[in-house]
């Protein structure tokens, strides 16, 4: 563990902590309008991708992989038309987003999903700056094509940056060896029994199977053939690293360089040194690299415990034609440090009772155990396998609280829809996020949040396969 702390704790019954802020985050009511309507076509539909030297059939939108980027500025009113021409049920999640309900794109919970065949609009005006990212909700959608980059920008920046490139990540199986359900299928079959493929998978309780993937991808391409990020000596870049991957978390680091990490799922932290970052499946980092190094140099996103690598190469205008880095190349950096959600101040975010409000507690704590194996390829949270499970209630107005207990032998990355929450570290308050990773063997996380945006939410792990496995739940309004 390089970690720079134990990350985040549970406080059990400890609630001398001051609540989260009541009003200091964006939630639909509260995005101020621009008056800006921004309109989309995402087309979703079946296409051939030249992935390096192979063409594979997958599904993607817009012809190409990842889908096209969205650029918005908070307060726009961005209106999606989803044409689905893809030969079974699609929708549209946006990620990071806290969208109104009927717009968050969950099939059977926010919507019905959007028949073969048919069109659907999504409209919502924008509440959130930041990185985040748009992806099918339907089964393993998102680990075809399925998904893109969904870019706020912010009324007034206040980040000064001569450049930005975006980083897209993603591990790829789809043509290439069978299709994500294929792989499902043979998780599944694996995991019957003691003799299976996976022998990790035969202990019960233990789920240990993880999918290694043919390919891994930054912005849809594989290390046989980077994507080149071009800079000046001198220049500051904002690199915005997302990971819409279904299965794969990574170290990222930049070789040569230094990164500054200045937001977390979209929301500002205080700036944070660092030569490597860990991004699990759903999470988004930014990060500001000053150009002092001239060369080529590696730009590395490295599978956590599985082979492999996902590579770009950072180019220099000064160095002419010098050959880029090997294409396994791995920079030391990654071997670096990375900050841990207790390194991670939130910034700027209003309305903290902190010296004056009351010290109270939240309203209402879920605890939940998240547990895998149960003698298959299943995984729980409290014991229960969606769709077989109960909402978790709350109330509007009410200060959440969630502790999670990781009883697995796997890290599940949380996501929760329609809410940024607040992740409780040993240090006290850490960053705002959406998806924040439960490490495995015990590993507790605690996350408040203030119930400000009625409906019906999923919280689910991130891992598509995890999810698809019964790891999710609704949180319901009542
Ligand atoms: Cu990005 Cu419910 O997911
Ligand atoms: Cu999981």
């Amino acid at each position: 563990m390089v970690g720079l702390g134990a990350g985040a704790l549970a406080l059990g019954g400890c609630s001398l902590l001051p609540g989260p802020p009541r009003r200091g985050l964006p939630s639909p009511g509260t995005a101020e309008k621009t008056g800006r309507v921004r309109e989309y076509t995402l087309r979703a539909a079946p296409l051939e991708f030249e992935v390096g030297s192979r063409k594979v059939r997958t599904w993607g939108y817009e012809g190409g992989v990842p889908g096209p980027e969205i650029r918005v500025r908070e307060g726009d009113t961005l209106r999606a038309k989803v044409e689905n021409r893809l030969p079974e049920e699609t929708t549209i999640h946006w990620h990071g987003l806290p969208v109104v309900n009927k717009v968050d794109g969950v099939p059977g919970v926010t919507q019905p999903p959007i028949k073969a065949g048919e069109d659907f609009v999504y409209e919502f005006v924008v509440p959130m700056a930041g990185s985040h990212m748009y992806h099918s909700h339907v089964g393993l959608q998102l680990d075809r094509g399925l998904y893109g980059p969904l870019i706020v920008e912010p009324r007034n920046e206040d980040l000064s940056y001569d450049r930005e490139h975006v980083v897209v990540l993603d591990d790829w199986l789809d043509g290439v060896g069978g299709t994500p359900d294929d792989a499902l299928a043979e998780l599944r079959g694996s995991s019957r029994g003691p003799g299976g493929m996976m022998g990790g998978m035969g202990g019960g309780m233990m789920g240990g199977a993880v999918l290694e993937y043919p390919l891994y991808l930054i912005n849809g391409r594989p290390a046989e053939d980077p994507p080149t990020f071009e800079v000046r000596r001198g220049e500051t870049v904002r690199f915005r690293v997302l990971n819409p991957s279904a299965e794969t978390l990574y170290r990222f680091a930049v070789g040569g360089h230094r990164m500054s990490v200045t937001h977390a799922d979209g929301l500002p932290v205080d700036p944070v040194e660092t030569e490597a970052l860990r991004i699990g499946m759903g999470e988004r980092y930014d990060v500001l690299v000053r150009a002092d190094n001239p060369g080529v140099w590696q730009v590395a996103a490295a599978p956590e415990n599985k082979p492999g690598l996902a590579r770009a190469v950072l180019r220099y205008r000064e160095s002419g034609e010098e050959p880029p880095p090997p294409q396994d190349a791995r920079p030391r950096e990654l071997e670096g440090r990375f900050p841990s959600y207790a390194d991670l101040k939130t910034k700027g975010l209003k309305s903290f009772p902190s010296s004056t409000g009351p010290f109270s507690g939240p309203d209402r704590v879920h605890r939940l155990v998240l547990s895998g194996g149960h003698g298959g390829y299943r995984w729980a949270i409290d014991g229960q396998l969606y769709p077989d499970a109960d909402p978790l209630k709350v109330s509007e107005g009410e200060w959440v609280r969630v502790e999670m207990q990781n009883q697995s032998m796997m890290p599940h990355p949380m996501h929760l829809h329609g809410h940024s929450f607040q992740v409780v570290t040993e240090g006290g308050r850490g960053p705002w996020k959406d998806t924040a990773l439960v490490e495995p063997h015990m590993g507790n996380l605690t996350f408040d949040f203030t119930a400000d945006n009625p409906g019906e939410w999923f919280f689910h792990c991130h891992n598509a396969y995890h999810m698809e496995s019964g790891m999710a739940r609704v949180i319901s309004y009542r």
